[in-house]
């Protein structure tokens, strides 16, 4: 038995031997399939990559089928239960390897170093509306951070992209919090380095005017742990489009900024907020009925449930539901909490859901743990990019330096017009 693929022509009666890698044959194999001489060749067509790998990566590693995610071989379960730094696994997904105490130190040390952001950053988020979105803000500022940075398009160089990946780690908290702050119309809270990176960043959103504020330990190591939950996903929407921004070989920060952007849609990283005013809408259990009729009859999605790779339970959710417990005991019990039990439970007995293998995902229950910490509905996506932000720069390294790699661009099948001819526009 050889690790190749028969493909028999009918057309012309040619028969091809393609070799099978990593359970897949190369796409470019196809192209010698063709009638005549002159034409292109075999092209794949597969709308959102259904089933198109694009990388070759040693990151993330999920089974969707069996609901299992590791960042670099570590399940996710592990790193949520054992790490109590959210730079810890940062520190894995971008070195490949969990870090000795030294090691832990000096990326600390190297990361809250770059926390502060230049004052020129508020003069310009002076310039946003005091009802501005903060994932638009989040989005603009990471953006602009690329002008602040011009060594950073020496992607190459490897002491100066760790820098940019320090500098962008450190201060995606800062330019969060400083967008919350803005819209609340108070003074900004300046980073804290003797802080964690959960702490450092709840401080500088709520400390706001309380000198004598100090971050709930319970509400840290809760945050800490979602961080840790979402920072990295393979080969989702936003990190693919990391990937191909990256792919020009343009700076970071405006790689990260693209991905952003990927990630605010509602279908996306978008859907934790989705979720929370679909429940508001929903308001009490005995809406629920109507809203599985709807969901049923293709009126409007569930939100916060199914995913592209996940056939069952997202590993993610289950963790953040037994973190709300601890939560809700310090912050009160979110009252759509019984709202969104009722909703899942009635989903996984429905065969609408249980055929198309729907479950919750990362995004069903993250949203009433954010709101029970007092996180306004629409910071949500800013609280999913702080920490893919790590996911994202992981990608973004390996891409630009694996050698098979090249500028990203897909062809395409043309079904349009060809050669037609002008009309004046007084004869159409
Ligand atoms: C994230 O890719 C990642 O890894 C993403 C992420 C990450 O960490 O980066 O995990 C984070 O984005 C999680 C997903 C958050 N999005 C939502 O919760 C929004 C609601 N979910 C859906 O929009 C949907 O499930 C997607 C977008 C997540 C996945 O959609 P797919 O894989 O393109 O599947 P599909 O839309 O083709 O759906 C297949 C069927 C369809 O029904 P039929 O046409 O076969 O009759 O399932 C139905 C869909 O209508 N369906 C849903 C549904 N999701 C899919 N029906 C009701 N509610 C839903 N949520």
């Amino acid at each position: 038995m050889s690790e190749t693929l028969t493909i028999i022509d009918n057309r012309t009666g040619k028969k091809f031997d393609i070799p099978i890698e990593n359970e897949s044959i190369r796409a470019t194999d196809l192209r010698q399939i063709k009638v005549k001489e002159e034409e292109f060749g075999m092209l794949c067509y597969d709308p959102a990559f259904m089933n198109t790998a694009s990388v070759k990566s040693r990151i993330t590693y999920i089974d969707g089928d069996r609901g299992i995610l590791e960042y670099r071989g570590y399940p996710i379960e592990l790193l949520a239960e054992k790490s109590t730094s959210f730079l810890e696994v940062a520190y894995l997904l971008i070195n490949g390897a969990l870090p000795t105490p030294a090691q832990l130190d000096q990326w600390r040390s190297d990361i809250k170093r770059h926390t502060f952001v230049h004052e020129n950053i508020k003069k310009l988020m002076a310039g946003f509306r005091h009802d501005a979105n903060p994932m638009g803000m989040f989005i603009s500022m990471i953006a602009a951070l690329s002008t602040f940075y011009p060594d950073a398009k020496e992607i190459m160089d490897a002491p100066k992209r760790m820098k940019q990946i320090h500098r962008l780690i450190g201060k995606v908290t800062t330019i969060a919090a400083f967008a919350y702050t803005h819209s609340k119309g108070m003074p900004y809270v300046y980073p804290s380095d003797d802080l964690s990176y959960a702490g450092n960043f709840l401080t500088m959103m709520f400390k706001i005017g309380e000198s004598k504020y100090r971050v709930n330990p319970v509400l840290e190591h809760a945050l800490t742990v979602l961080f840790i939950l979402h920072a990295d996903h393979e080969q989702n929407c936003s990190t693919n489009t990391m990937r191909s921004i990256g792919s020009s070989h343009i700076d970071p920060y405006s790689a990260v900024a693209g991905a952003a952007a990927a990630l605010w849609g509602p279908l996306h990283g978008g859907a934790n907020e989705a979720v929370l005013r679909m429940l508001d809408e929903i308001g009490t259990v005995r809406n629920i009925p109507t809203v599985i009729k709807d969901v049923k009859e293709g009126r409007r999605k569930l939100m916060g449930f199914g995913h592209r790779v996940y056939k069952n339970y997202d590993p993610r959710a289950k963790v953040i539901k037994t973190l709300a417990d601890e939560v809700f005991e310090v912050t009160g019990k979110n009252m759509k909490l019984e709202i969104a039990l009722e909703l899942e439970r009635i989903a996984l007995e429905d065969e609408y859901f249980v055929k198309r293998k729907l479950y919750p995902n990362v995004d069903f229950y993250s949203g009433l743990i954010y709101e029970a910490m007092g996180f306004p509905l629409d910071f949500f996506p800013v609280l999913f990019a702080i920490p893919r932000t790590a996911g994202w720069l992981a990608h973004w390294q390996e891409h630009i330096l694996d050698p098979e790699q090249k500028i990203a661009r897909p062809r395409q099948l043309y079904v349009g017009e060809r050669g037609r001819s002008w009309v004046p526009l007084d004869k159409r």
